[in-house]
């Protein structure tokens, strides 16, 4: 197999020596203490290095299996890990049927529409299980589907899209879920990617005070799907008004179906969940890299829901009186694993809100906390940002309190720790910042939220059974207090780790295993550490602080684009000859890209070329991936071997005078020229 790294990794913030002011610690709360789930600090012996990979057990066994597995861990094909070989379960008996006996009436879902004089729907366990029936009879009977056959869901935010994603599991099928504000092309091109004949949708959905049209996205992912070589054969259509068809677009004979008329035919329909293995696939989930391609991360069912279950339970702190809210959205991986798997699989009541947090204004999210009872809170440092910049003062107007609060995908500032600390969280509060990844499943670092003191703009050290490294360039260990940031690895596998890139199992092993592997003939899982793509530096208390990307990967406010995407879709205006993105700091989404691009002999720069460009960018991919600036530059900065080097455009675009060294550049020239055109248009 080749073991060739992906590409070429740029020096970057990875290796730059950080000197950072050590933060104060914040202890946790008594009353956190007296009730939380995990409290014994020996569990973290039982989950050391000498007890893996049975340590994992105990996760497993929050599980229910219809057959129990005989071994917990398979490394017979490395990287590619096997665990509780030989057991059988379903997720969505894990997630629903098992809860009915106990918390038949109890809301699993509450459903929070934008417009706030629409009621808040409670769907308890039991209308959940009829509803999730329902939708598997339907997704079987009606669209053929079996398992193993991949099914997309883009849909907005709602309770359907839970139920869509629990009838896919029922019956074996693997679910890719794209996120909502993805364009119709993004979404076909993840449905090509994976053969998925079904796509299920919604005819529209409220987003900051307006109805959007998204079955429009339907019509076009279908005809981009075709070009891919890909027939979507049905097209299932939720009606977010019932009875009531919210799209301009017309239904395509044969093909455009509303699932609302369907269902009548499938009332109080009851499908047996289908047991699979626990290494059969639960679903597919999208997420950029550094090629132009975005990689379908594979997730397994009993590795996967163990390890969010487990999670969710020590580090969530879930217990199934809570009323949890992950105000994040079920199109990302957050969503999946904290909305819907582990809060589910626990028995908790977890909120989905439809539409911005700062519509109408910046008190909704502490409305709805207040009104529902949420005392588990959960969210992005950009979403942070923006509501203490809309509304400082507003989560004091609020008789809402949290027990615990949760930050997740980008670094946090401090400073805006400590507001959400002090004003959200009332200094009632325990604070997570759990780092992670689309490819992990669920938390990798963290603190114990009863255990560990909280260190603001610090992750934590690894989670139960997870054992972090940090390498230097040439995979020496970097210790813990010596100030030098490196690549942040995890020496062992552990359950939720993804399986594999979709349909591209040796991009899996380039991507995450090729730079650090010590032997590539070894079978032994030590000598396979996982590499995550991210910068770090270790305190001398163990606590890792993340970085940042080390890749050709943008997070913008938790969204994570490949550059290459954002370059290809401007490539697509036809006076683009070539286009570069970097990663410009920004004070609310943390990160945003900015382009640089050089057009073809005989065109000239204008607003509306820029805008076109802009344009392009949205519909291609999706307003998330938008530029803040466009900058139409004579030429890139440029090594003798013709490589675009970012890093300068980075420097330039975050305002560094010193753009590092510009001797390898065949034309160092062009970077006085860039920095002045960047200068001129902020002015
Ligand atoms: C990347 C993964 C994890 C779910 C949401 C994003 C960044 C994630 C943190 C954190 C600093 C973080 C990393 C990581 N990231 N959590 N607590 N502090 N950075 O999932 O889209 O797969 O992105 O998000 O750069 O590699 P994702």
């Amino acid at each position: 197999m080749a073991l060739e790294p992906e590409r070429e990794i740029e020096p970057t913030e990875a290796e730059i020596a950080v000197h950072w002011k050590e933060e104060e610690y914040y202890q946790p709360p008594a009353s956190f203490i007296a009730q939380a789930n995990l409290t014994d600090p020996s569990m973290y012996e039982r989950f050391s290095l000498e007890n893996f990979p049975e340590c994992f057990k105990a996760y497993a066994d929050l599980l229910d299996w219809y057959k129990y597995w005989h071994t917990t861990l398979d490394t017979s094909h490395p990287p590619f890990w096997r665990w509780f070989v030989g057991g059988q379960l379903n997720a969505s008996h894990n997630c629903v049927d098992r809860h009915l006996p106990r918390y038949r009436n109890k809301t699993a879902i509450h459903f929070v529409p934008e417009p706030e004089d629409e009621p808040i729907h409670h769907m308890t366990y039991q209308e959940l299980w009829m509803r999730v029936n329902e939708f598997a009879a339907l997704l079987r009977d009606f669209a053929g589907v079996q398992k193993g056959d991949r099914v997309t869901i883009h849909m907005p935010m709602v309770a359907e899209l839970p139920v869509a994603m629990l009838a896919c599991a029922r019956l074996g099928a693997i679910h890719s879920v794209v996120f909502g504000g993805f364009s119709g092309k993004a979404c076909a091109e993840r449905a090509a990617d994976c053969g998925s004949k079904v796509l299920v949708t919604m005819d529209a959905y409220w987003r900051s005070g307006t109805l959007l049209d998204h079955k429009e996205k339907a019509d076009i992912a279908v005809e981009e799907a075709r070009k891919l070589g890909l027939q979507i054969e049905k097209v299932l259509i939720w009606q977010r008004y019932p009875g009531r068809y919210s799209s301009r677009t017309p239904l395509v004979e044969g093909r455009d179906f509303i699932v609302n008329d369907l269902l009548r035919e499938y009332r109080h329909r009851t499908v047996e969940p289908v047991r699979v293995h626990a290494e059969d696939p639960l679903f597919l989930m999208y997420t950029s890299g550094s090629t132009g391609k975005p990689k379908g991360v594979q997730h397994s069912t009993g590795g996967y829901l163990a390890y969010v279950a487990g999670t969710a339970k020590y580090y969530q702190d879930i217990h199934p009186e809570d009323v949890y809210w992950c105000m994040a959205d079920i199109g990302w991986i957050t969503g999946h694993s904290y909305i819907v798997y582990g809060p589910l699989a626990l028995g908790a009541s977890t909120v989905v809100y439809e539409g911005t947090p700062t519509h109408p204004d910046a008190g909704r999210p502490w409305r709805i906390a207040e009104e529902l009872g949420v005392n588990i809170f959960h969210t992005s440092p950009t979403a942070i940002r923006a509501l203490r910049k809309a509304g400082p003062d507003e989560p004091k107007k609020y008789n809402h309190h949290f027990k615990h609060m949760t930050t997740v995908g980008e670094p946090i500032e401090p400073d805006v720790w400590r507001w959400y600390y002090q004003v959200v969280g009332k200094g009632e509060a325990v604070i997570v910042d759990t780092w992670w990844q689309t490819e992990t499943g669920g938390f990798l670092c963290t603190t114990a939220p009863a255990l560990h003191p909280m260190k603001p703009g610090s992750a934590g050290p690894g989670v139960l059974g997870i054992h972090p490294v940090i390498y230097d360039e040439d995979g020496h260990e970097i210790p813990a207090g010596s100030g030098r940031a490196g690549y942040l690895c995890i020496r062992n596998p552990w359950p939720g780790q993804m399986q594999t890139i979709w349909g591209d199992p040796d991009r899996y092993v380039r991507t995450y295993f090729a730079k650090f592997c010590k032997d590539p003939n070894s079978r032994d899982w030590r000598d396979w550490p996982y590499m995550a793509g991210d910068g770090a530096v270790q305190a001398a208390d163990g606590y890792i602080r993340i970085l940042g990307r080390i890749d050709d990967v943008i997070n913008v406010a938790g969204h994570r684009l490949g550059t290459k995407e954002i370059e290809n879709a401007a490539l697509q205006v036809q006076e683009v000859a070539e286009a570069a993105v970097v990663a410009a700091r920004d004070e609310i989404k943390g990160i945003m890209p900015e382009l640089y691009v050089v057009l073809h002999p005989g065109h000239q720069p204008s607003e509306e070329l820029k805008r076109r460009i802009i344009d392009t960018i949205a519909r291609e991919i999706s307003p998330i991936a938008k530029p803040r600036n466009v900058y139409v530059v004579p030429d890139m900065p440029k090594t003798r071997s013709g490589k675009i080097m970012r890093r300068i455009l980075a420097a330039i675009s975050n305002g560094r005078e010193d753009v590092g060294d510009v001797t390898t550049l065949s034309n160092p020239e062009v970077v006085q020229a860039i920095k002045e055109i960047v200068k001129s248009g902020r002015a």
